[in-house]
């Protein structure tokens, strides 16, 4: 059973405070351009999920020899290809030759970003620019005073629709779904255990903003009659803001498929029936117009994405309590997690790479990878091995794996502290190839 066992028996109790909302200014659009992510200088930014959140650079050094390697790599908050006097807007530049792993963490902190194309969190936008935007952070890979590489750290709100030609006849189960795993469990509790609780660093809407379109929620019903998020034993907040942000993002990007994971119902032990409905019912009351309703599968890959447009509807709800799929022939059967359970970076590898081959076992359209690592006891006690110290491990490397040789087999991939790792970006141009063909 998927959990995270060393809370359970180490949590009992957090408190909530509010997180600080820092904002810096968003840069302008680019164009859609078709990439080859895993070639040797090719470049991506992420952000530690430490706590300093910093920006970090990284280049493919696979495959680099002494005629294709980059030399320099540059950190900059212009688009360095709309510039004359490019230097100027160089935050940090380094000898790619020093830091041979393609790796390098800066010291400039990654603030809660202003989101561009008005994709901000208002409750009463009713517009937002379709397409992908940049945030002001740019990174680019030279050789020889010549560019190979350059990209920004961007937003990309309507991936599927941006990519609609290449998903039409796709089904929803052979595609690439990057999201987010404990979904809910974003920022502001400070406790002891604090780097135990928290798997995100942004709130749902933002990673939905960011390209995510799985999300994992686990539901824990309170005797004062509210329904929380919940990670394990410890309550993180209540439910219905978080519904409210998938609401709001469906209405303005209806053409995002949203995996929502209803997984688990964590709290108290035995979670009635009156409870179920009543969770059931608010799910209804505030994503009903955009659920998507499918009683039985055409095919064992689930419908095509032209299949879930037609009807206007793309959040498709899992739901982990089989007798409550019964009464509600929209709620869609479990969604199986494949979960690792170690905090070792060799050993997630090893699972997950088997689970790829098992889960062709399963019957079931949807499947999910979780690529994390999860604290074990001792972690807890020693207060070693926190959460985020384990995304820092895992993230750059479950990027490789999957750009380099996992992408055309994968479903799901859930991960933590999503802003560092470029799953999203793996999952889109993976999806535009074998749309192609
Ligand atoms: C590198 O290229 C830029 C413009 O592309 C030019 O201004 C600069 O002088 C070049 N530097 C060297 C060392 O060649
Ligand atoms: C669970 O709760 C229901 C309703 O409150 C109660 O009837 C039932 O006996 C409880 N079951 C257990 C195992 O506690
Ligand atoms: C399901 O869809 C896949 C791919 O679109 C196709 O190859 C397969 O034959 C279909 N299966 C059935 C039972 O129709
Ligand atoms: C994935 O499939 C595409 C063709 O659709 C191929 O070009 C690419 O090399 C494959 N990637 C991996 C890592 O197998």
């Amino acid at each position: 059973m998927d959990g995270d066992r060393p809370m359970r028996e180490f949590l009992l109790l957090v408190c909530l405070v509010i997180s600080t909302n820092l904002r810096s200014i968003a840069g302008s659009v680019p164009q859609a351009v078709y990439y080859q992510l895993e070639s040797c200088g090719k470049v991506h930014l992420t952000v530690s999920p430490m706590q300093d959140n910093y920006f970090e650079l990284n280049w493919v050094v696979k495959d680099c020899n002494e005629n294709n390697s980059p030399d320099y790599i540059i950190f900059s908050n212009e688009d360095p290809r709309n510039r004359e006097e490019e230097r100027s807007a160089i935050l940090k530049e380094i000898r790619a030759s020093e830091h041979p792993t393609g790796y390098y963490k800066t010291k400039f902190k990654f603030r809660e970003p202003w989101l561009p194309g008005n994709w901000e969190y208002n409750p009463n936008t009713v517009n937002a620019d379709i397409g992908p935007h940049c945030l002001p952070f740019w990174i680019t890979s030279k050789r020889n005073n010549q560019t190979i590489d350059t990209r920004c750290l961007e937003i990309q709100p309507t991936w599927m629709q941006d990519n609609r030609e290449y998903l039409a006849n796709q089904r929803i189960g052979n595609v690439f779904i990057p999201g987010t795993h404990n979904s809910g469990s974003y920022s502001g509790i400070i406790a002891v255990f604090e780097g135990y609780v928290l798997n995100q660093d942004r709130d749902v809407w933002n990673q939905l903003v960011f390209g995510n379109r799985y999300l994992d929620l686990r539901i824990g019903h309170m005797p004062d009659k509210e329904l929380y998020i919940y990670h394990d034993n410890v309550r993180i907040g209540k439910v219905e803001p978080v519904l409210r942000q998938i609401q709001k993002f469906a209405e303005l990007a209806p053409q995002e498929v949203i995996i929502v994971d209803i997984h688990r119902f964590p709290f108290p032990k035995n979670f009635t029936r009156e409870m179920h409905h009543k969770f059931v019912g608010l799910l209804q009351n505030i994503l009903g117009n955009h659920i998507f309703h499918s009683s039985s599968y055409e095919n064992e890959s689930g419908p095509t994405f032209s299949k879930i447009w037609s009807t206007k509807r793309s959040i498709i709800i899992s739901y982990a309590d089989s007798l409550v799929i019964n009464d509600y022939q929209w709620l869609w059967p479990p969604i199986k997690q494949f979960w690792g359970n170690t905090n070792q970076v060799s050993e997630l590898r090893n699972y997950l790479r088997s689970s790829i081959y098992e889960h062709v076992g399963l019957r079931r359209p949807l499947w999910a990878l979780m690529a994390e690592l999860t604290p074990q006891t001792w972690d807890v006690i020693l207060r070693k091995n926190n959460l985020r110290v384990l995304a820092q491990k895992a993230n750059k490397e479950v990027t490789k794996w999957f750009r380099d040789e996992w992408c055309n087999r994968t479903n799901i991939v859930a991960s933590d502290y999503f802003l560092g790792n470029d799953l999203i970006r793996v999952a889109i141009e993976t999806n535009k190839a074998k749309g192609l063909k």
